[in-house]
């Protein structure tokens, strides 16, 4: 609604001409919005009754407004149009100026073309530009198409000396990392956060054509999860009430997991799927954690196998098929290798960094599954295998060339004796009352898993430093912005 009120009228007039197909809902909107903000109802209706008639003489006077992507698609060739964008360089010549102005929507910029007449001390790397002119076809190979420029207005200028980046110069991930306000602007990152854009669809449109229901786990928890990770406790920054009572009044963290939330609701929907922030405190500067990282997570019901899980969920999603060995298999393997190991590799061991990196060497340098973890080793709501002596949980880690642990899930223990009994044990039963709940009305198999969107990001783009792939990069003793 703020961008509505710093609007000028006449762009409030370009702004509802965007919305002039569906003008009845947008004009019972606007007025809503301009009543709510004590922009007076006489000037509304003003704008309002008056648009059409406003609109076309507005549309006679201004060239159309084109994204870069869409210039640079050949769209309007020989039309008067207005690009907005930033510099990506400058080349005066004698005769002409060169611009290259991207707006963000391509990779690609927009070559601009204008007399010298029309250089202006302003025009440098990052300074903002509003160009208007003739679109035409351009006689160099480079480029199908250019904007021959009549007027090019600098909007924000951009000191050249003091702007971190530079033309002509490779700036590389450490670099413009440095400056997470900024790193935006170049070709690497734009480009790799449109992808990530791209992919965020992807995935919604995956699950949506798959039937699952998406749900919004919360952000803030009062249950732990599994203790998957350090938790980040939430309080108020101000005091506590007036008789020293917490907010929640119990204690609550930033969720480490929607999983158990996910569960609920897989009792009534059967496949739910949620995709949002997640947090975990590790004090780990490692290329491959995050204190806040996006994860797919995906629940199932009716599902009797491991097998349901990994090829009918994961690997449809990432649509490759992938080895499967067993947790036992893959110590039986890192036993046999020549390699000196730092950590042990006895049955019952968690798999360390230094081992996932060699099972995955070991298969081809592809993905692999691993899977039936020792049952001490996994959280209270693996379904137990029951396989004494040796004995397991059908858990399943997906890990990946580069990258180590892409994917963690399991089936989730749906008998109510075995659960609750865990629980116990672990001191937990009170906690998990309600969890228990679940198994006792209309309890079925079912299981899902969690995917680390970043870490998928790293493993599709090759990209080393996990804190590349995503826009504001969280981690122990780092949270600039
Ligand atoms: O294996 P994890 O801990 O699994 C769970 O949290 C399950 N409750 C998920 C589920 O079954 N619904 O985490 C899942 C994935 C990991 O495989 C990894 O890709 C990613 O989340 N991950 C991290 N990514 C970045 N930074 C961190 N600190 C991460 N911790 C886990």
């Amino acid at each position: 609604m703020s961008f509505i009120v710093s609007l000028s009228s006449r762009n409030i007039s370009c702004f509802q001409h965007a919305f002039v197909p569906q003008s009845a809902a947008f004009l019972t909107m606007f007025q809503a919005a301009a009543k709510t903000l004590s922009v007076a109802t006489t000037t509304a209706a003003t704008l309002t009754r008056g648009t059409s008639f406003s609109l076309r003489r507005y549309c006679k006077k201004t060239p159309a407004k084109l994204r870069v992507s869409q210039a640079v698609a050949g769209a309007d060739l020989g039309a008067n149009v207005k690009v907005q964008g930033w510099v990506r360089s400058v080349r005066p010549q004698k005769a002409n100026l060169f611009l290259h102005v991207n707006d963000g929507s391509s990779l690609q910029s927009l070559q601009v073309v204008a007399s010298s007449e029309l250089n202006d001390p302003l025009l440098t790397l990052g300074s903002a530009v509003e160009v208007t002119g003739t679109l035409r076809k351009s006689p160099n190979q480079k480029q199908a198409v250019e904007l021959e420029a009549d007027q090019i207005h600098v909007v924000g200028d951009c000191n050249p000396v003091d702007f971190p980046f530079k033309i002509k110069e490779r700036h590389s991930l450490e670099y413009i990392r440095q400056f997470p306000h900024l790193r935006c602007r170049t070709n690497a990152f734009s480009s790799l956060l449109r992808i990530r854009s791209e992919a965020t669809t992807a995935v919604h449109s995956y699950f949506k054509e798959n039937g699952f229901v998406q749900i919004h786990t919360p952000v803030i928890t009062s249950n732990d999860c599994e203790g998957a990770g350090e938790l980040f406790q939430v309080e108020t920054s101000g005091p506590d009430n007036e008789e020293g009572e917490k907010f929640f009044s119990v204690p609550a963290f930033l969720t480490v997991s929607g999983q158990l939330h996910l569960e609920v609701m897989s009792g009534a929907f059967s496949r739910v799927y949620t995709f949002g922030p997640t947090f975990r405190a590790e004090n780990s500067q490692s290329r491959r954690h995050l204190a806040e990282f996006y994860m797919v997570e995906a629940e199932v019901s009716f599902t009797q196998s491991l097998e349901d899980l990994t090829k009918d969920t994961v690997e449809a999603m990432l649509k490759k098929r992938f080895p499967v060995i067993t947790y036992s298999e893959a110590i039986d393997i890192l036993n046999h290798s020549s390699q000196k190991f730092t950590f042990p590799t006895d049955w019952g061991c968690d798999l360390q960094t230094e081992h996932e990196k060699y099972l995955v060497k070991h298969c081809g340098n592809v993905p692999v599954f691993v899977t039936d973890y020792p049952y001490d080793l996994k959280p209270f709501y693996a379904r137990d295998n029951q396989d004494h002596p040796k004995h397991t949980a059908a858990a399943v880690d997906l890990l990946v060339p580069g990258v180590g642990e892409l994917c963690g899930g399991s089936l989730r223990e749906e008998r109510l004796d075995l659960l609750r009994a865990r629980l116990e044990e672990a001191g937990l039963g009170d906690t998990y009352s309600w969890y228990l709940d679940l198994r006792r009305f209309g309890s079925v198999p079912h299981g899902g898993f969690g995917l680390g969107f970043e870490r998928y990001l790293q493993c599709i783009l090759g990209v080393d430093n996990i804190k590349d792939v995503i826009a504001f990069p969280r981690s122990s003793h780092s949270c600039l912005l």
